[in-house]
C-alpha cells in the first residue's frame, strides 16, 4: 500500500455491491488514512490477516457473555429503568442528550468493569472529540488524540471493579497478552469499544425515537400488539443506519462484481444507507415497513469486520422499546425533533420529550 498519496475515491451505495466489497479479500481496512488508526492506532477495525482474527475471536468471547439473555436483565435492564426513571421524573426533557448518550456508555462501562458513574463525564470530555473525528477526519485530528491519550491513562489507572467477577478490561488485557499481542493493541481496541460501539448506539437509540415521532401508527402498532417489537428496533437500525459510511482500500486492482472494476490504491466509500434502500430482497426496500423478516441490512456491515456488539445494541434497543411500550409511551409525547443528521454517525441533534406522571 503507498501510504503518502491521497487515494483516488471509489464510492459505492448498491446493497450486492457493498456486501461483495466487505468479503473481497482485495479490499483491507488496514491503510494509514484510516480515522480510527489515525486517532486510535491500529485497532481491530484497521488489521485484517491473524492479529485481527486473535482480537476478534477473544473480544467474540467477551460479547457473547455481554450480550447472553442473563447478562442482558443484569447489564442493561438497570441502566434503561433509571434512565428512563429520571427523565420521567424530570417531567421529560432532550431524550438524546438525557437519555441515548446516557444508556450506552454506561452500559458499555459495566460491562467492561468500569465505574458507570464516570460513564458521562467520559462520553462527554473523550468520546465526543473522538467520535468526532472519526466521523469526519478533515479537522479535530489533535483534540481526539489528546482525548485517546486521556482516556488512556484513565482505563490504564482505573479502580478495581466491585465485583471483581466482573473485571471485563482486565480479562481482555490479559486475554490479549496471552494471545501475543501488545499491550498498545489491547488499549487500541478497548478505547475503539468505549468510542465507536457507544456512539452508534446513541444514534440508534436517538434514532427510534425520531422514528416514532416521524410514524406514529406504526408505533401504536407496537402498543398494540400488531407489530413485534423487535421488528420494530430493526426497522430503525436498518432505515436509519447509524453508522452511514465506512471506508476500504484496494490492495491490488479487483472487479468486485462484474463490471465493477476498483484500480489498486483506490478508497472505497462504502455507503451503507445507500445499501440499505436497495437491498433486492426486500419489498420496497426504500421504505419504513417494520415487519418480522426485513432483518437489519447492511447496518452492522458483513465478513470479517461485521460488528462484534451487534447483539449488544440490539438487545439494549430492544430493552428501550419494551419498557416505552410497557409505561404505555405515546408518540404525542415527542414535542419537537431536530432534523436527522448528515454526519457520519446519524441521529438529530436533539428530540424534546414531556412527559406525564405515568411514563416513569
Ligand atoms: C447500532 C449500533 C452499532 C452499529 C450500527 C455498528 C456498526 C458497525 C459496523 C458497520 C461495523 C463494520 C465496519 C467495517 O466493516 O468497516 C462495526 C464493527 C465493529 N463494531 Fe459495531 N456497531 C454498533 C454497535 C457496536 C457496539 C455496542 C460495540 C461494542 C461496544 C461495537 C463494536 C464493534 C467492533 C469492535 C467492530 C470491529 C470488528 C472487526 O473489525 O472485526 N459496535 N460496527
Amino acid at each position: 500500500m503507498k501510504p503518502t498519496e491521497p487515494p483516488k475515491l471509489c464510492p459505492i451505495s448498491q446493497f450486492d455491491s457493498v456486501k461483495a466489497a466487505m468479503m473481497s479479500p482485495d479490499l483491507t481496512v488496514n491503510h494509514p488514512f484510516r480515522a480510527t488508526r489515525m486517532v486510535l492506532g491500529p485497532t481491530i477495525l484497521d488489521l485484517e490477516g491473524p492479529r485481527h482474527l486473535s482480537a476478534r475471536n477473544i473480544l467474540l468471547r467477551f460479547f457473547a457473555r455481554a450480550s447472553a439473555e442473563d447478562a442482558q436483565e443484569q447489564l442493561i435492564a438497570p441502566v434503561v429503568r433509571r434512565n428512563w426513571e429520571a427523565m420521567a421524573a424530570a417531567g421529560g426533557g432532550d431524550v438524546v442528550a438525557d437519555f441515548a448518550m446516557r444508556v450506552p456508555p454506561e452500559v458499555v462501562f459495566r460491562a467492561l468493569g468500569l465505574p458507570e458513574a464516570d460513564a458521562a463525564e467520559i462520553y462527554r470530555r473523550d468520546i465526543g472529540p473522538i467520535a468526532g473525528f472519526i466521523a469526519d477526519n478533515r479537522t479535530g485530528h489533535a483534540e481526539a488524540r489528546a482525548a485517546s491519550e486521556r482516556l488512556s491513562v484513565y482505563i490504564d489507572g482505573r479502580p478495581a471493579p466491585e465485583d471483581t467477577g466482573r473485571d471485563g478490561i482486565g480479562e481482555i488485557i490479559a486475554s490479549y497478552l496471552d494471545a501475543g499481542l501488545e499491550l498498545s493493541e489491547v488499549m487500541a481496541d478497548i478505547t475503539l469499544l468505549l468510542a465507536a460501539g457507544t456512539e452508534t448506539t446513541v444514534c440508534a437509540i436517538a434514532n427510534l425515537f425520531f422514528l416514532i415521532g416521524e410514524y406514529p401508527e406504526s408505533w401504536n402498532g407496537v402498543l398494540s400488539g400488531d407489530i413485534p417489537a423487535k421488528a420494530f428496533v430493526e426497522e430503525v437500525v436498518r432505515f436509519e443506519a447509524p453508522l452511514q459510511r465506512t471506508f476500504r482500500f484496494a490492495r491490488r486492482t479487483t472487479e468486485i462484481e462484474p463490471g465493477m472494476v476498483i484500480p489498486r490504491f483506490s478508497a472505497v466509500e462504502l455507503d451503507l444507507c445507500g445499501a440499505n434502500q436497495s437491498q433486492p430482497t426486500l419489498d420496497h426496500p426504500e421504505g419504513w415497513a417494520p415487519a418480522e423478516g426485513r432483518g437489519v441490512g447492511a447496518t452492522f456491515g458483513f465478513g470479517r469486520h461485521v460488528c462484534l456488539g451487534k447483539a449488544l445494541a440490539l438487545a439494549e434497543l430492544r430493552e428501550v422499546a419494551a419498557l416505552l411500550r410497557k409505561t404505555g409511551f405515546q408518540a404525542s409525547s415527542i414535542r419537537e425533533r431536530s432534523p436527522m443528521g448528515t454526519s457520519t454517525f446519524r441521529r438529530p441533534a436533539a428530540i424534546r420529550l414531556a412527559l406525564g406522571p405515568d411514563s416513569g
